[in-house]
């Protein structure tokens, strides 16, 4: 499996968004994008972790599941219904693929003591030159990952650059992503093409 965790500082946990701007939440959706899609398919073997700190946690589990009803388009109104859901009805499984909490971030990483857990932080040691086993990766949003909560999990992670450039988080994402298919790391994918056969 390869499992990400999406750090928000700034989503509205109430779910509702005027637009794709709404407090930032295009970044988290730009990183989903980049953790699942690819052209013509869908990514099989993704758990996109979106946690949110921001007046509560909230957690929004996205794993790979071929009935999600959703296409790159529509993200925005997914992670809304979803909030709202589990808001007004408590409602955890909103839909095929989609899990709501409300949960600590520790508590979130300690759910992980089966895997390696690697914070990417830009000062973080080469990637190259660090094994990545049964990998989880911590991404930050574009305020990055608060300083006490880095003090906080500092012995549980491994931290990991991919060298001094400041990437956007979906980015950081993508390279991941490559960087686990160099390795065949669990490549397979869904084919969509035929959703987009025209004439
Ligand atoms: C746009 S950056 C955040 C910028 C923020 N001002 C900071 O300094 O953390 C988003 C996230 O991508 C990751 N990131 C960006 N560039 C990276 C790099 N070269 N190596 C490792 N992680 C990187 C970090 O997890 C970071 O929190």
């Amino acid at each position: 499996m390869r499992n990400f965790i999406f750090y928000s500082n700034t989503i509205n946990i109430n779910g509702n968004f005027n637009d794709i701007h709404t407090n930032r939440i295009d970044i988290a959706i730009n990183s989903i994008i980049h953790a699942f899609f690819i052209s013509n398919g869908i990514r099989k073997h993704i758990n996109f972790n979106l946690f949110i700190n921001n007046s509560d946690y909230r957690l929004i589990k996205i794993e790979s599941n071929i009935n999600t009803p959703w296409s790159k388009k529509d993200i925005l109104k997914l992670l809304s219904l979803s909030l709202i859901k589990f808001n007004k009805k408590k409602i955890k499984n909103p839909f095929p693929g989609i899990y709501v909490d409300k949960i600590r971030f520790i508590d979130l990483l300690n759910s992980y003591k089966e895997n390696n857990i690697y914070l990417l932080d830009r000062k973080g040691e080469y990637i190259e030159d660090v094994e990545i086993k049964n990998p989880v990766f911590i991404i930050g949003d574009f305020l990055g990952i608060p300083k006490e909560i880095k003090k906080e999990i500092k012995d549980m992670v491994i931290q990991i650059s991919l060298g001094d450039i400041n990437y956007f988080s979906s980015q950081v994402i993508m390279i991941l992503n490559y960087y686990l298919d160099r390795m065949d790391y669990y490549k397979d994918y869904w084919d969509t093409s035929y959703k987009f056969k025209y004439g």
